[in-house]
């Protein structure tokens, strides 16, 4: 494992090791001589700072650059005129990108008062070849751009930006940006570090990628093909969580319910689950996200009988047309939704059902959204995410006929999230008067005398206390329901 490597004993006067993870730690090492050299010249030390867009598994991403940054020597930093400024960005929707351009248009005024200021981006946007050529245009002042399948490269690529910009007499052109994205790979390089943001959870990558083409989203192209990590490595790494501390676990997939498929030896995403549910110190299990069509019975029946799986299910809907489902290519009707809502409903009558769900796909009629609104009447989700339709070029969608007027989307978006909401604050009161357990993650931004947890089924509760619970589940009274959240009291 990374913590049992000395990075000052590696020696950088060879060549680079051409095997993974050792030419990483190699290049570490390398920046980690640099990086002394510089603080020593300046008087000061060199600090970063990362800002993440988009989903959980950015989140996950983030962490590891964050860990090998660390190692490299750089220390974290709140703000933007850090000396190395790294956005990991998502393209999910147009406004996720239009974020990213702004944000690097910021950037540019601090990057003239700070001379050692190097700026990154990588993640799903950088997939995309026109965006990279549009930073090259519009923002050459970037430093180096790179993608989703080879972040764990990452050392090896700041060692070659700072050489770039800092150590004369390199082979390469000062100045020039580093660019180094793939279309896909195969790979999963397995121990490398990485810094958690929480110190007593932590999301895991189960699988990389997506195989489903849904026909309005981009990941399948930016995040390549599916492949799954090997079970004993993510044993493997649950286990050294648990042994440091962490309580709570997120596996993490683009479509968790069809882990395993392309193993050599091929195994279930439940099997996987028994698995990690018999690692001690690990209190809860949450993954994300599922997809309706590959939900089985197996899966049903293991979260049914486990003491340590959360009770909440992600089961994104995207629509409730059978017509519509069909265009989006998603694989089921709107009855077999509706009918998997009510076998999940039977065997765990206290889970909390969240999901996705898009207005305004092309074609979408009136017809089409009353459908939606019906399932969403039927299904009593605990919370929604809404999004307007985002015409993604280069998937099958964006070429499709009868985009649906802007003005009609956001009639019906409005009338979509009133009736998530208002369902969502019913649901929401039954556990008013109850005692649940609450896994407490933080002191409450705007109370200092309250702190803010999470209970089994994802809601959120606020109660008196102070930041030694953190980290620590604990049995709360909830006393009273504000709409989306509890106040509670400690049992
Ligand atoms: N437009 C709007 N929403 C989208 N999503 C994915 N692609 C698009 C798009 N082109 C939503 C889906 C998915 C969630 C992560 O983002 O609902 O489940
Ligand atoms: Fe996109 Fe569909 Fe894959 Fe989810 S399952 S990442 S919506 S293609």
């Amino acid at each position: 494992m990374y913590q049992e490597i000395d990075l000052d004993k590696i020696d950088i006067s060879k060549e680079p090791p051409t095997e993974e993870p050792a030419r990483q730690y190699y290049f570490i090492a390398k920046c980690r001589r640099y990086v002394k050299e510089f603080e020593k010249q300046l008087g000061r030390r060199l600090t970063f700072f990362t800002q993440t867009f988009g989903c959980q598994m950015n989140a996950r991403d983030s962490e590891k650059l964050t860990g090998i940054l660390e190692q490299i020597g750089y220390a974290a930093d709140e703000s933007e005129e850090a000396d190395f400024v790294l956005y990991n960005t998502c393209t999910v929707r147009e406004n996720a990108n239009n974020k990213v351009y702004g944000r690097l248009g910021y950037l540019n005024g601090f990057r003239k008062k700070n001379p050692m200021m190097m700026t990154a981006l990588c993640g799903c946007m950088m997939q995309e070849p026109l965006v990279v050529e549009k930073i090259k245009h519009s923002y050459s002042f970037v430093d180096l751009i790179f993608g989703t399948h080879n972040i764990y490269k990452f050392a090896e690529l700041f060692c070659a930006a700072f050489e770039n910009r800092f150590i004369a007499n390199t082979p390469k052109k000062k100045g020039a940006m580093i660019i180094d994205i793939w279309k896909d790979t195969d790979k999963t390089v397995e121990d490398l570090p990485a810094k958690r943001k929480y110190f007593f959870k932590s999301g895991v990558n189960i699988m990389f990628g997506c195989n489903n083409f849904c026909s309005y989203c981009i990941v399948p192209y930016v995040r390549g093909r599916e492949r799954s990590r090997e079970a004993k490595d993510i044993i493997r790494e649950i286990e050294t969580l648990a042994k440091d501390g962490v309580v709570e676990i997120m596996l993490l997939g683009q479509n968790v319910n069809s882990y395993g498929r392309n193993l050599k030896e091929p195994v279930t995403f439940a099997q996987l689950l028994k698995e990690a549910e018999k690692i001690e110190g690990i209190e809860r299990i949450r993954f994300m996200t599922s997809h309706p069509k590959d939900l089985s019975d197996e899966l049903i029946e293991v979260m049914k009988n486990s003491k340590k799986i959360c009770r909440h299910l992600h089961l994104p809907l995207q629509s409730g047309s059978t017509d519509i489902l069909e265009k989006m290519n998603r694989k089921y009707t709107k009855e077999q939704y509706l009918g998997l809502v009510e076998k999940i409903k039977a065997a765990m009558p206290d889970i909390a059902l969240t999901t996705d769900i898009i207005v305004g796909f092309p074609g979408e009629t009136e017809a089409d959204f009353a459908e939606t609104m019906d399932v969403v009447r039927k299904a009593e989700f605990d919370s929604a995410f809404t999004f307007i339709y985002s015409r993604r070029t280069g998937t099958p969608a964006a070429a499709m006929e009868n985009q649906v007027p802007e003005d009609i989307v956001k009639k019906r978006f409005d009338c979509l999230l009133k009736e998530v909401q208002e369902i969502a604050a019913g649901k929401a009161m039954k556990y008013t008067g109850s005692v649940q357990k609450v896994l407490v993650e933080h002191v409450n931004e705007q109370d200092s005398h309250l702190v803010t947890g999470r209970m089994s089924n994802n809601s959120v509760v606020h109660l008196p206390g102070t930041a030694d619970l953190i980290g620590k589940i604990i049995e709360v009274r909830l006393t009273e329901c504000r709409g989306f959240y509890y106040i509670g009291e400690v049992k």
